[in-house]
């Protein structure tokens, strides 16, 4: 999700990435290198308020579990605190797992690429939440009773298999996520692998809807799905638009060329 570290072509490093080393600069430093260097660290110098940022977010991110323990030590869990639990940590890594998909969005729209140093540290928010809700379900609602929660799973409750099913991808990206992870798997494979986020959005409204559809109530299960299926659609849209790009690119270039540009996309 991303769960995401760095999105591979973007972010400060990329500069000195693509830089290939040519001519000398007298200090010894390919200049294209150091120019890289240097626009490295001038961005790193302008973003001297990123931690602040990202210690906002953290904090942020925090509230709702924080909440929720402040609520236990009151008391204020109200009549059934196990439903409240459950209830409020589903809605968290629901809500978490939309700011996360709304990250790259936002960035296109705004320009802003810092903000997808934001989305890693949100998506494992959104996983975080999604254990707290697992294992207040195995825990607090079944009392580690296997047998009934192996026979919700395997579909005697839908919602639940569905859920479950979110909650096993959301774990895998989760662990794919550390830097260690992406260098070994490669930036291409990595990227094809997160992009399951959206079939986590897509099975955690599923699982929210037939959940509510039971009690009659879709209203609050409607609104996340027209924000998923925005999210959704924009990525969609932006992809459709850059293969035309690279088709009429491919298109206006020679024969030799173009052949190549359509082989290389495929491969994206
Ligand atoms: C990505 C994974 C998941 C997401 C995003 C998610 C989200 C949600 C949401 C939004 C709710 C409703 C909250 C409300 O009523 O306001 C909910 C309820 C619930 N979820 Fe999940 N869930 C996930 C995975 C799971 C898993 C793995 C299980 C159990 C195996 C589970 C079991 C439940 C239960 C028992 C309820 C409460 C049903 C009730 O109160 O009648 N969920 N979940």
């Amino acid at each position: 999700m991303s769960i995401t570290p760095r999105h591979p072509g973007e972010g400060p490093d990329v500069a000195v990435e693509a830089a290939a080393p040519t001519r000398g600069n007298g200090n010894g430093l390919p200049s294209a290198v150091a120019a890289a260097r240097a626009a490295g660290q001038s961005a790193q110098h302008r973003q001297r308020w990123l931690p602040w940022v990202k210690a906002v977010v953290f904090l942020f991110a925090l509230s709702p579990g924080l909440r929720l323990v402040a609520y236990g030590v009151m008391d204020r869990l109200g009549a059934n605190p196990v439903e409240f639990i459950t209830r409020s940590t589903g809605t968290w890594t629901l809500v978490m797992l939309c700011i996360t998909l709304a990250i790259t969005p936002m960035r296109r729209l705004s320009g802003m690429v810092w903000l997808l140093r934001l989305r890693r540290m949100l998506g494992l928010f959104a996983c975080c939440y999604g254990v707290l809700h697992f294992a207040t379900y195995v825990w607090l609602d079944q009392w580690f009773d296997w047998a009934s929660i192996l026979h919700d799973v395997s579909g005697k409750r839908p919602f639940i298999t569905v859920g479950f099913t979110a909650f096993v991808l959301m774990v895998a990206l989760a662990l794919t996520s550390p830097h260690a992870v992406v260098r070994r798997m490669g930036g291409r494979r990595w990227q094809r692998l997160h992009r399951l986020i959206y079939a986590i959005a897509v099975l955690a409204i599923l699982h929210y809807w037939w959940m509510k559809a039971g009690k009659n109530d879709l209203a609050q299960p409607a609104i996340y799905a027209i924000v998923v299926a925005s999210l959704l659609g924009a990525r969609v849209l932006w992809a459709l638009r850059r293969r035309r790009a690279q088709t009429l690119a491919g298109s206006s270039r020679s024969p030799a060329k173009s052949d190549s540009t359509v082989s290389r996309s495929r491969t994206r």
